[in-house]
C-alpha cells in the first residue's frame, strides 16, 4: 500500500480508492512528537473513535470499516473514504480551558466569539460555541473567526461546519454526561467527497482531540483533573523545555499514568474494558 501521509500520530495509506488510517502509539505535546510512545494508545484512539462514529448516526462520516484492514494493524486502523480535507480545525467548547481560556482572559473572545464577563478556568459557557482555528501545515494553529472560515470554504460550507461541529459536541457531551464525564471541548476535522458532500473525518471525541473531566470532581476556578492529554502537557510544563523539538523522553511512571487515563476514559465512556 502506498503511504500518502505521515502525521504526528497517524499514517494514511491508499488502498485502491480507500484510505487506511493507522493510529500509532506516538504522542505530541504542543505539536512536538515526544520520543517515547504510549503503548496501546493507537488502539484506544481507534476503538473510541469507531464507537463514537457508531453513536453519531445521522452525521455522515468517513468510516468504511473498522475490521477490514491489514492484519498487522488490526485494532488500530480504520478503512475510510478518501476526502479532500477542509483546512479548518473545527473546535467546539462548552467549558473554558486551554488556549480558549487564554484568549478569553486576554480579549474576552475566542475566535471572534464574545463571551460574558466573569468566567474563569473550567467555567461552563452559557452555551457551546464554535471556535475554529487554522490547520497549519507547520507550526501552531491560529484562531479563525467565523467570517474567515467562510472566506476559505464558502458561506454554506462554513454554516454546515458550525452546525455539525456543535451537533457532534452536544450529542457527545450529553452521552458522556450520562456516564459521569464532562467533555469540556473537542476538535473535529471534516472533508468533502468529490460530489461536495461534507463528512466527519479523522478521529472523534478522543483524549488526543478533546478535554474530558470527571463530572463529580468538576469545580470551576481551578485546573480540572483530566482523563486526556492534559496530564502530559502539565507534566511537560514542569520541565526545562522550550516546547521545540526534540521533545523530552517520558519517564515510565508518566507513561503508565497516561495509559491509565486513556484506558479509564475509554472504559467509562463506552462501558467496555
Ligand atoms: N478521510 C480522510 N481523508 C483524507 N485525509 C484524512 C481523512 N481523515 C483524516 N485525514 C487526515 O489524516 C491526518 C491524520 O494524521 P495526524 O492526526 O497524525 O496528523 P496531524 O499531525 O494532526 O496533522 P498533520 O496533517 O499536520 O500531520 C490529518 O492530516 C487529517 O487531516
Ligand atoms: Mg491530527
Amino acid at each position: 500500500m502506498e503511504l500518502v501521509h505521515s502525521g504526528k500520530v497517524r499514517e494514511l495509506y491508499a488502498d485502491g480508492g480507500d484510505l487506511i488510517m493507522v493510529a500509532s502509539d506516538r504522542v505530541s505535546v504542543y505539536d512536538v512528537v515526544l520520543p517515547t510512545p504510549i503503548p496501546g494508545k493507537g488502539r484506544v484512539l481507534t476503538q473510541l473513535s469507531l464507537w463514537w462514529f457508531g453513536q453519531l448516526d445521522g452525521v455522515p462520516n468517513h468510516v468504511i470499516s473498522g475490521t477490514d484492514v491489514p492484519a498487522e494493524w488490526e485494532g488500530r486502523a480504520i478503512r475510510c473514504r478518501r476526502l479532500t480535507m477542509l483546512p479548518v480545525e473545527c473546535i467546539a467548547r462548552g467549558y473554558l480551558a486551554g488556549l480558549g481560556l487564554a484568549s478569553y482572559a486576554e480579549t474576552g473572545t475566542i475566535s471572534g466569539v464574545r463571551l460574558p464577563p466573569g468566567l474563569g478556568e473550567g467555567s461552563r459557557l452559557p452555551e457551546p460555541v464554535f471556535t475554529p482555528t487554522t490547520k497549519a501545515a507547520a507550526g501552531h494553529d491560529e484562531p479563525m473567526t467565523y467570517d474567515q472560515v467562510a472566506d476559505v470554504v464558502g458561506g454554506s460550507v462554513a454554516a454546515e461546519l458550525r452546525r455539525a461541529t456543535l451537533e457532534v459536541y452536544r450529542r457527545g457531551a450529553e452521552l458522556a454526561a450520562a456516564r459521569g464525564i464532562v467533555i469540556a471541548d473537542t476538535k473535529l476535522e471534516f472533508g468533502l467527497l468529490p460530489d461536495g458532500t461534507l463528512m466527519l473525518a479523522d478521529e472523534v471525541l478522543t483524549p488526543d482531540s478533546s478535554r474530558f473531566w470527571l463530572a463529580g470532581q468538576w469545580q470551576p476556578g481551578r485546573p480540572q483533573r483530566s482523563l486526556d492529554k492534559q496530564y502530559l502537557r502539565d507534566w511537560s510544563a514542569g520541565l526545562d523545555w522550550d516546547r521545540r523539538p526534540p521533545g523530552p523522553a517520558i519517564p515510565a511512571d508518566v507513561v503508565a499514568a497516561t495509559q491509565a487515563r486513556y484506558q479509564e476514559l475509554y472504559a467509562r465512556v463506552t462501558g467496555r474494558e
